[in-house]
């Protein structure tokens, strides 16, 4: 069709349909989604439990941590509330090894089968429970195929004289070690007896001891409804040591590095209190740390009274901190206020990322707050660029997909800026009470997308026609990409890192030798300096960066991982070895990622597949399901991993 049109009129046609094509599409995304969500109830894609019939309510663990066989065995009490009279209690279970099922306290034997579930969801175990059950006995051991759990030798530890083990529930895979009805709708109290060798110290997200006992037993209780994926364990050779000033918050770690952990993280209980101010009460009671071994496969884990950590955050500098914001962050949106299930993380994270940037303002100010804004934008656009469409809406839908597989900076930096949008929108005086509000209206509940979008609409729109119109939830919330109205995030410490690296590519020299002091330049402002710097910078130029500035030994992970991508990219030599080296001391995912995609993408694809062959033994179960899927979802000719 050739239309007779002027260029300008054509433009607005073409703009006209545009908006009604997206508007019908709003439409009819908001009429299936907000019906599914609100007239039946939605089952959790990833579980096979039916909370809707019987609803565990407290778990009861008695468990042996077994360091020589590599197990925990023991038993697990649920006690249930049968709302429909059900004669069956449906649980998730993945690779465990189910020994004897009872019910009632007289653990009276009762008869249990295995379902059919998918294997990326597990078997699942079907219980034979009477009308008055009340409590279920399971008496199990995990195999070698819980993923949850990582056992590391001790050379895999700081100290290198004990063993150790640390777990990983979220999002899916408590289920691995613990048979229960594992999809976060359904919270529960928990208490634990674990058991393990004398001479080392068992925590988990509950009440914990600051010392070891000497019989190696030890007794847990966490008296919040909890979600499944918040239940933790950690066991090793570690010490405590209080924050100073406060009476709340202190860091585990093994001797080794329990020092720089105490300094690194000293800013904790400002932390905490900037976080009441804002959000209500911290209800928890106490905000501890640990600091794992490097296998740890995430920078952060919000286990409730204990987050985990990776030991990359120890910087020497504390420019990692926003870690700790964010893990904090969750102690109010994620651990009081709960996405339902997978098609709702965004509001787990999304609204922690938007917390943690408050909070990190507060503590370090704007410009810092604005510079993680900015980072997170720009890695926000490269996942917009390199995944699928459906994966990039905030309500996703996860039928059929492993939430490991979906998991993406999309909820995080997509949430983040939607409730930006909405604050820059109202103001932060209105903002923060709607939050507020938000926080306290769904304590300790699990919600979805569509319980937030009454809420928004009751406690903030209140029938305004003209702020629903600009606030767009619809759009931000169920179409892919990003809407054209949205925050301008702008960073004039980037901004002007930018152009110092414009200038150097261009000159071969700084114009203004101070940048050379790493004092006055934060982390993150490097990050920015390497990710700036064009792509077809002469080897030369590399090597007398990295001469004056040494970014191939620097000790941040987060500069460290942004130089290597660059120089991989570049065909800088010393690069595949200073890679090498990296890939075999870490094991958090988001700085492997960006390595491996890079070599694979540079032609180094069987460099990546040794290194990885080599490392793998170090790597969680977790990290090598996924580096199995970017070498099956990667070309060479596929360039992405250099982003902007
Ligand atoms: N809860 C997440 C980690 C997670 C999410 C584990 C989904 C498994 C499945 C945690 O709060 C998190 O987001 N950690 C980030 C750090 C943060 C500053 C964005 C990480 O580990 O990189
Ligand atoms: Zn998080």
């Amino acid at each position: 069709m050739k239309w007779n049109l002027k260029p300008s009129a054509q433009r607005k046609v073409a703009k006209f349909l545009k908006w009604t094509a997206a508007s019908l599409f709003l439409v009819f995304c908001a009429s299936t989604f907000i019906s599914n969500d609100a007239l039946a109830h939605e089952n959790d894609p990833h579980s096979v439990a039916r909370p809707q019939e019987v609803r565990v309510e407290h778990i009861s663990l008695d468990l042996r941590v077994d360091f020589a066989e590599k197990k925990i065995s023991g038993k697990v009490t649920l006690r249930i509330k049968n709302l429909t009279g059900a004669n069956k209690l449906y649980l998730d279970a993945r690779n465990l090894n189910i020994q004897a099922v009872s019910v009632g306290v007289r653990q009276v034997p009762t008869t249990f089968r295995k379902g059919h579930g998918d294997p990326g969801l597990g078997e699942g175990l079907i219980v034979d429970i009477g009308r008055h059950t009340k409590t279920v006995t399971i008496e199990y051991e995990t195999t070698e195929g819980a993923d949850a759990l990582q056992w590391l030798t001790p050379e895999q530890t700081a100290g290198k004289h004990f063993p150790f083990l640390f777990s990983q529930s979220q999002p899916i895979h408590a289920r691995t070690w613990i048979p229960l009805q594992d999809t976060p709708e359904v919270r529960t109290t928990y208490d634990a007896r674990i058991t393990t060798d004398p001479d080392l110290l068992v925590l988990m997200s509950a009440e914990n001891p600051q010392v070891k006992t000497t019989d190696g037993v030890y007794r847990f209780r966490m008296r919040h409804p909890i979600p499944s994926y918040l239940i933790a364990i950690a066991v090793g050779n570690l010490e405590f040591r209080a924050f100073p000033g406060s009476l709340r918050s202190g860091v585990y770690a093994e001797p080794e590095t329990l020092d720089s952990a105490h300094w690194e993280f000293a800013n904790t209980e400002k932390m905490i209190k900037v976080g009441e101010g804002l959000l209500g009460p911290y209800v928890w009671e106490r905000f501890d740390l640990i600091v794992l071994p490097p296998a740890f496969p995430y920078g952060g884990m919000e286990n409730p009274r204990l987050t985990f950590l990776t030991p990359t955050l120890l910087a020497g500098d504390r420019s990692l901190e926003n870690v700790i914001a964010h893990e904090l962050g969750h102690s109010w949106s994620g651990n009081l206020v709960t996405n339902s299930n997978g098609n709702h993380f965004w509001l787990n994270e999304g609204f922690t990322v938007y917390v943690e940037r408050r909070i990190l303002e507060a503590v370090s100010g704007q410009k810092t707050a604005e510079i993680q804004a900015q980072i997170g934008f720009e890695r926000l656009l490269d996942e917009l660029r390199t995944q699928p469409a459906d994966l990039t809406k905030l309500r996703t839908n996860l039928r059929g997909i492993h939430p490991d597989d979906a998991y993406s900076e999309i909820p995080y930096e997509k949430g983040y800026l939607f409730l930006r949008h909405i604050e820059e929108l109202v103001g932060r005086p209105r903002f923060d009470t709607f939050l507020r509000a938000y926080l306290s209206e769904f304590s300790f509940q699990s919600i979805s997308t569509d319980d937030f979008q009454k809420f928004l609409e009751e406690k903030l729109i209140l029938g305004d026609a003209e702020l629903r119109r600009r606030i767009n939830a619809l759009e931000w919330i169920y179409a892919p990409g990003l809407p054209e109205v949205r925050p301008e995030i702008h960073s004039e410490a980037l901004a002007r890192m930018q152009r110092h690296a414009e200038a150097f590519a261009k000159a071969g020299r700084f114009s203004n030798p101070t940048i050379l002091s790493f004092a006055s330049v934060s982390a993150y402002e490097w990050v920015h300096f390497i990710r700036s710097l064009p792509k077809d910078t002469s080897l030369d130029r590399i090597k007398s960066l990295d001469k004056s500035l040494g970014f191939s030994d620097s000790q941040n992970v987060e500069i460290l991982t942004e130089w290597l991508k660059f120089t991989i990219g570049a065909g800088y030599p010393p690069a595949l070895v200073r890679a090498e080296q990296f890939l075999k001391s870490v094991g958090r995912w988001k700085f492997l990622e960006p390595i491996y995609r890079q070599l694979i993408a540079n032609r180094h694809r069987e460099l990546a597949v040794r290194i990885f062959n080599e490392a793998k033994s170090g790597y969680h179960s977790i990290v090598n399901q996924q580096f199995e899927r970017l070498l099956s979802t990667s070309t060479e000719s596929c360039n992405d991993a250099m982003g902007g």
